[in-house]
């Protein structure tokens, strides 16, 4: 049973990063081996629209079709049995280098063949349980103002349609710098801040922790 966490920060230590270590806390106690793909370590554009992978015939089978530095993490990733994404949410939407993957992962697993329902018909190998977790500066209700829950569970449906289960995973109001006093912000408090991370960030990373642990479970049972 493998696990792969892949993280759509530059930062590998900071909110995203912690929460899916401790989604990989919860993989591990549920008996999965874990991967870590940071994604900003890669070289590597999104979909360039070859369409190599909607051939009749095609024979690029789930793996998108160019030989860069991204097709061994897609190799990787449609080989796991969970798939747990994270990212902070950059003006509204995961980052790019994530989406840029997400891209290649998505198109060469969907099809373009209609079924009976007039859906597409799903094209992935297998299913994945697949998590995605969205850190972000917004208290929880500026971000539904704001319409977040409609453009970040866009992709999780994406992903959820192509690999059969994808869940959502919100960490609010993050913390984000390691001194706040060497920063020219007025717009939000480093204490209002502080008592956030100390108050809410254990909780989300206890629901981070369960993520990882239930979709391993799923796995297991599918
Ligand atoms: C380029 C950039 C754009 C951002 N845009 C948003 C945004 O639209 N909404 C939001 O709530 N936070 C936004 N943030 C804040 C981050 O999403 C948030 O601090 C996140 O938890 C950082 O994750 P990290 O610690 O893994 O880097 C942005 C940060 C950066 C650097």
């Amino acid at each position: 049973m493998k696990a792969i966490l892949i993280n759509g920060s530059p930062r590998k230590k900071r909110n995203t990063a912690q929460m899916l270590a401790a989604a990989e806390e919860g993989a591990k106690a549920a008996g999965a081996e874990t991967e870590w793909i940071h994604l900003y370590d890669y070289e590597f554009t999104g979909c360039k629209s070859c369409f190599a992978c909607k051939l009749k015939n095609s024979t690029t089978e789930g793996i998108c079709a160019p030989r860069d530095a991204a097709r061994p993490l897609l190799e990787k990733a449609v080989d796991a049995d969970v798939l747990i994404f994270g990212s902070p949410v950059y003006f509204g939407y995961p980052t790019g280098q994530l989406r840029s993957f997400l891209e290649r992962l998505l198109f060469p697993n969907m099809t373009y063949l209609a079924g009976p329902d007039g859906k597409y018909l799903p094209g992935a190998r297998r299913q994945i349980m697949t998590g995605v977790i969205y850190t972000m500066n917004c208290p929880e209700g500026m971000m539904k103002q704001l319409n977040y829950p409609t453009l970040l569970e866009t992709t999780a449906e994406s992903i959820d349609s192509i690999f059969g289960h994808s869940e959502v995973l919100y960490a609010y109001d993050t913390y984000q710098f390691g001194d706040y006093a060497r920063y020219d912000i007025t717009a939000f408090s480093e204490e209002h801040k502080r008592e956030w991370r100390e108050q809410q960030f254990p909780r989300d990373l206890e629901a981070a922790r369960q993520l990882g642990m239930r979709l391993v479970e799923l796995a297991r049972e599918a």
